[in-house]
């Protein structure tokens, strides 16, 4: 039985909650605000679900989601996430988040900024370009025509290949960008972030993604 970690529980969190529970995994969920406000999702999504502190969750996951904003990426447990694949879907919006200087001037990425502060976990950015709602209703079986497809990135092979799993368990097809330090291509605002795409026309909006917007 495997158990993902979801640190956040808020549009996407809950999402890959519901997904991840329909499909059999364990979720030990958590927040910033403490288990006793998840009270309600966990017992909608039922026997496979617990809220936990957010240390908790990442340190009961075999994996972890971590699905905050942006602003608030260094709360992240190094030590409770050391040695795990952690999927990372922050995007930086600098309305909410203020201006972070090195994404601003294109000299880093989100994912590079939480793999740097996650010192020791395999992060693979995942989920940074869906809505949330879409989490749980536009995935289809593998092989099916013009299935959607979602984008990922990571220094770490392990991870690549369990986002891959994931995603096709979901119900999306995976678009490999290649390292962190390309991963801007599907940060926001580049082509590829937020419309429907198969492999093919994600492919496509990567490679004429602008490096800085
Ligand atoms: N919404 C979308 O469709 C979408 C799509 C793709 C990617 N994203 C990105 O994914 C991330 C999450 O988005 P969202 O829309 O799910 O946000 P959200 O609805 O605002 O939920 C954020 C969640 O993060 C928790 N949180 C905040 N700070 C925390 C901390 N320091 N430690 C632990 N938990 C913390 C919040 O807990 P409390 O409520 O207790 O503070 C809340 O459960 C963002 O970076 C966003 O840009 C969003």
């Amino acid at each position: 039985m495997t158990t993902i970690g979801i640190i956040g529980a808020g549009h996407i969190g809950s999402q890959v909650a519901r997904k991840a529970v329909q499909l059999g995994y364990d979720v030990v969920i958590g927040n910033s605000r403490g288990p006793e406000t998840l009270t309600d999702l966990v017992a909608e999504l039922g026997p496979r679900a617990r809220a936990a502190t957010a240390i908790d969750a990442a340190e009961a996951g075999d994996f972890a989601v971590v699905t905050i904003p942006m602003k608030n990426y260094t709360d992240l447990s190094v030590e409770a996430l050391a040695g795990k694949i952690v999927i990372d879907t922050l995007n930086y919006y600098w309305e909410r988040d203020g201006h972070i200087e090195v994404l601003d001037d294109g000299e880093a990425t989100t994912s590079g900024l939480v793999q740097e502060h996650l010192k020791g976990s395999m992060v693979a950015k995942g989920f940074n370009h869906i809505e949330s709602a879409d989490i749980t209703t536009t995935g289809a079986l593998t092989g099916t025509d013009n299935r959607r497809a979602l984008a990922t990135a990571s220094d770490h092979q392990e991870a690549v290949e369990l986002i891959t799993e994931l995603y096709d368990e979901f119900g999306f097809d995976t678009v490999n960008i290649g390292t962190l330090a390309e991963s801007w291509r599907v940060e926001r605002d580049r082509p590829a972030y937020g419309p429907r795409q198969n492999a093919q026309e994600l492919t496509a909006n990567l490679a004429k993604a602008p490096r800085v917007i």
